[in-house]
């Protein structure tokens, strides 16, 4: 199964999201693959690689590249990196090159996914030929969004380009529950979309220290709020896919 985390925004949470997840579900004993695709390396940086890939994005995009021999391992047992490289900056031109430019992501990842049981994309803040390919290739597409009545516009822009063929489970990131405003946001919101994940993960510091600690939430602060809510976020995205 593949999941990305996608925001047509920048700074919701999308790698914060990944890398959690992609870590939790590797703790459960599922064979786990984080491809890292934004040039700016952040989910690489935070499970401790190198932001390099040999050969740089083009040749693996073009197919000439074994994805599989590019792959890192991590600290943790099940959970594999497929690591950022600066030259993805590049990737929409890389992509247009090709023949079939929305299928490429899918085509590289075809050898390798079969030996995973998840796969997560962590994907950079665009809309693009990149964001195309991430929608075919993924089976499902997490997005984090802010309680702001403009996530709703958000949502329905991605609803428009996504299509019917990647599922779409979107929840809210970054939550002050203190902040009327953002209570009020989300409930309109939900009234609106109850198809909404419940779990909601709140503004956290937590969440910000992974950038200095350079680790999933559950090695340094377990017993967080900010933790909490990312177990029950897995647990409620696993519920909602196996209900199909
Ligand atoms: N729930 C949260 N509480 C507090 N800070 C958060 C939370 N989620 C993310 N952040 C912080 O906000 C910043 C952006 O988060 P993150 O990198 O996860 O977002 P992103 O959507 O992947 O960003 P980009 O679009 O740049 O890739 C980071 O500094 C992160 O630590
Ligand atoms: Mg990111």
């Amino acid at each position: 199964m593949v999941l990305a985390t996608y925001n047509i925004k920048g700074g919701v949470g999308k790698t914060s999201a990944a890398v959690n997840l992609a870590y939790l579900a590797s703790r459960d004993g599922a064979a786990t693959l984080l491809w890292d695709l934004d040039p700016q390396g952040a989910s690489t940086y935070l499970l401790r690689v190198k932001p390099k890939l040999e050969g740089g994005g083009r040749r693996l995009v073009h197919g000439k590249t074994d994805a599989g021999e590019r792959i890192k391992g991590t600290d943790y047992e099940h959970l594999d990196l497929l690591p950022a490289d600066f030259s993805y900056r590049h990737m929409d031109l890389h992509l247009d090159e090709t023949k079939r430019p929305t299928s490429r992501l899918g085509r590289v990842l075809e050898p390798i996914a079969p030996e995973y049981d998840y796969v997560f994309l962590d994907c950079p803040p665009s809309i693009s030929l990149v964001s195309e390919s991430v929608f075919e290739a993924a089976d499902v597409l997490l997005i984090p969004l802010l309680p702001a009545t403009l996530s709703a516009r958000t949502l329905e822009y991605i609803d428009q380009v996504a299509g019917d063929g990647t599922r779409r489970l979107a929840f809210f990131s970054m939550v002050d529950s203190r902040k009327r405003m953002h209570r009020d946001v989300m409930e309109a919101f939900t009234a609106e979309r109850p198809e909404m994940l419940h779990t909601v993960v709140p503004l956290a510091a937590d969440v910000e220290r992974m950038g200095l600690m350079r680790a999933p939430l559950e090695e340094f602060a377990p017993r967080g709020a900010a933790a909490i809510a990312f177990r029950e976020l897995w647990q409620e995205i696993r519920e909602r896919v196996s209900e199909g």
